[in-house]
């Protein structure tokens, strides 16, 4: 198998970090994305030690901060003249209680939709210097769940509701996949998203969502996959020739497709999204 760079974002934990080590089991190059810097070190050694791959490297910045979106960008750009496989993977869900980042933006939103849309964006060059490349969006089928989109209200600043923001994050970032799937046919660039499947990783253990909802999250987790079963679907499509050309799908977990819901979908709706997430990435964009 070819060797490829592959970024992963959110690699320091849960299904993130088992993708990266099969990845690096598996010879690639991996980027680990972490937030925390001792943590991300880590993880790093624990790779390197348990996979014998020395091809590890660290990306650092908060994707709760679109500047720091920007920042992670030109470090890769910096160091690498291309990149195969962008794994947008970092994600979670917040607490009952709306949160804005210092930037103004509702924490689940830029966290799960503007960060991916902006890094996919600012790697798109590095992207296409390889000679075929793939992008995967780690989604949810909590998309389902979100109830109608509030487009007019996209921060959700009267809108909010944890599942709500976390339901319609994962929805825009389906559409947004589709979207950009089409716009790269062209240029050998394949985009899918992932619903890994409830998987027993730290996901929402530190969002307080109410005294009932934390407990079915919590039951849930006893009851689900392991973080290498949940990362299942992210390594077959970064990594195997099955899926060189397959592009626009939604996988469950697996390795199978599925079918993501179409019941607030249309082409308009779809293109909402995606021009309210590059008006709003605009700023922290390379002119
Ligand atoms: N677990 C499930 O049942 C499930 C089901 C469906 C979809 N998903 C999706 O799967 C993806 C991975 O989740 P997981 O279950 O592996 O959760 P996890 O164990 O909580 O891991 C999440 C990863 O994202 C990172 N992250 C979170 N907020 C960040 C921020 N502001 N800046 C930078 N990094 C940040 C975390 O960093 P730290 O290590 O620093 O916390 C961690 O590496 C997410 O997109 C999630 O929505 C999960």
């Amino acid at each position: 198998m070819e060797s490829k760079i592959i970024l992963i974002t959110g690699a320091t934990n849960g299904i993130g970090k088992a993708a990266a080590k099969e990845l690096a089991k598996q010879g690639h190059t991996v980027i680990v994305h972490g937030r925390n810097k001792d943590k991300t070190l880590r993880v790093l050694e624990e790779i390197k030690a348990e996979t014998g791959n020395a091809n590890i490297d660290i990306l650092l910045g908060d994707l709760f901060l679109l500047s720091d979106v920007k920042k992670m960008a030109d470090d890769v750009k910096k160091k690498y003249q291309k990149l195969d496989v962008l794994i947008n993977n970092a994600g979670g869900t917040m607490g009952k209680v709306r949160e804005a980042t210092d930037e103004g933006f509702e924490k689940t939103i830029v966290l799960n939709l503007l960060s991916p849309f902006l890094l996919t964006q600012s790697l798109l060059p590095l992207l296409s210097n390889a000679p075929s490349a793939r992008i995967i969006n780690v989604s949810s089928e909590m998309h389902k769940f979100g109830g109608k989109p509030f487009f007019h209200d996209f921060q959700l600043e009267k809108n909010y509701d944890s599942v709500r923001a976390y339901g319609l994050s994962k929805l825009y970032l389906i559409w947004i996949s589709r979207h950009l799937s089409a716009e790269l046919k062209p240029k050998n660039i394949t985009v899918n998203t992932v619903h890994p499947g409830v998987s027993n990783t730290n996901f929402g253990l530190d969002a307080d969502r109410g005294f009932f909802t934390n407990l079915v999250g919590k039951l849930l987790m006893r009851f689900s996959l392991t973080a290498e079963q949940g990362a299942a679907s992210l390594i077959y499509l970064a990594s195997s020739d099955d899926v060189e050309h397959v592009t626009g799908l939604y996988y469950g977990p697996k390795k199978k497709p599925a079918e993501p819901s179409d019941r607030y979908y249309s082409i308009e709706n779809e293109n909402r999204v995606w021009g309210y997430c590059s008006q709003i990435v605009a700023p922290y964009m390379d002119t």
